[in-house]
């Protein structure tokens, strides 16, 4: 028998993670590269004119929140700022890598309908308990369970037996995820995020999004990120398998002084309002997965 962490390390070794595109990683090391100028990161961005489409519709998505349309790649960043703009290209790097077909045991349409909707509501949540709201909180609630589309891709015979037993016992995901691969999807989606350098606190939102309580580096997103994604499972009509019966953890209540069962009635009621208005308004799963 293998130990778990014999079965970690081999997991970590097998797997094929997926290497940031090659534009979306110049524009990451633009980005973080302080002598940038916005005229530069413009321009490489504007040379292709696949991403700059692509940029332009989700910076003027509802998500972002900019009253006036953006038009041009320079204007977005002027007002949305550079850490924006890498967000959004990391997004979309991060679809199209992992985009993936429906079958029985994968839906894609539920699958970026949740990713999209955590992200939303987290940054509606930051928004309302006054955590300094920035693109962050939209990415990490858009990147949560990308583990959950590493596995199908990567390792789909796995990913099959765990929705089997999820469907067939009472197990959690979670504990399914533990059975057969001794690791779950929150720390496969972390090793992601670790390979494509992204900030060290998206990494951990990742990682700790259903064990908020072991968050170290910015326990506040975290607890935003596991508040977001049971939001967004209690608005959801359909049950997602891979966060069956996800409930509010006390830690992340605790972070966010949220243990008053009104206030969080009253805003899983505001934001499955926004949540429907939102993915109605711009469809922009058919935004991102065409690419
Ligand atoms: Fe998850
Ligand atoms: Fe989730």
């Amino acid at each position: 028998m293998l130990t778990p962490e014999q079965i970690q390390e081999r997991v970590k070794t097998i797997i094929q993670l997926p290497a940031l595109p090659a534009l979306a990683l110049e524009v990451v090391e633009m980005v973080d590269n302080p002598k940038t100028s916005a005229q530069q990161l413009g321009r490489l961005i504007s040379a292709d004119s696949a991403l700059t489409g692509k940029v332009l519709k989700i910076a003027n998505s509802p998500f972002y929140g900019f009253p006036k349309k953006i038009s041009t790649v320079d204007f977005a960043i002027i007002v949305l700022g550079f850490d924006a703009l890498k967000e959004i290209v990391i997004s979309i790097a991060l679809v199209s890598t992992l985009q993936r077909k429906t079958d029985t045991y994968f839906n894609t349409q539920l699958f970026w309908d949740h990713s999209i909707a955590t992200g939303v509501i987290a940054r509606r949540l930051a928004r309302d308990i006054g955590y300094r709201v920035t693109g962050e909180v939209f990415v990490a609630g858009l990147l949560h369970d990308m583990g959950i589309s590493v596995l199908n891709k990567y390792f789909s015979s796995e990913f099959h037996r765990i929705i089997e037993i999820v469907r067939e016992s009472n197990l959690t995901f979670h504990d399914a995820e533990e059975s057969v691969l001794g690791v779950s999807h929150s720390e496969i989606g972390g090793w992601l995020g670790e390979r494509w350098n992204l900030p060290d606190h998206l990494v951990e939102a990742i990682k700790f999004h259903h064990q908020p309580a072991k968050a170290v580096i910015n326990p506040q997103l975290v607890a935003i990120i596991n508040c977001a994604d049971v939001f967004a499972n209690q608005i959801n009509t359909e049950e997602l398998e891979y966060d069956k019966g996800a409930t509010f953890d006390d830690a992340a209540l605790d972070v966010l002084n949220l243990h008053d069962e009104n206030l969080l009635q009253e805003y899983k009621n505001q934001y499955s309002e926004t949540i429907q208005n939102d993915l109605k308004e711009t469809s922009i799963l058919s935004h991102l997965a065409a690419m």
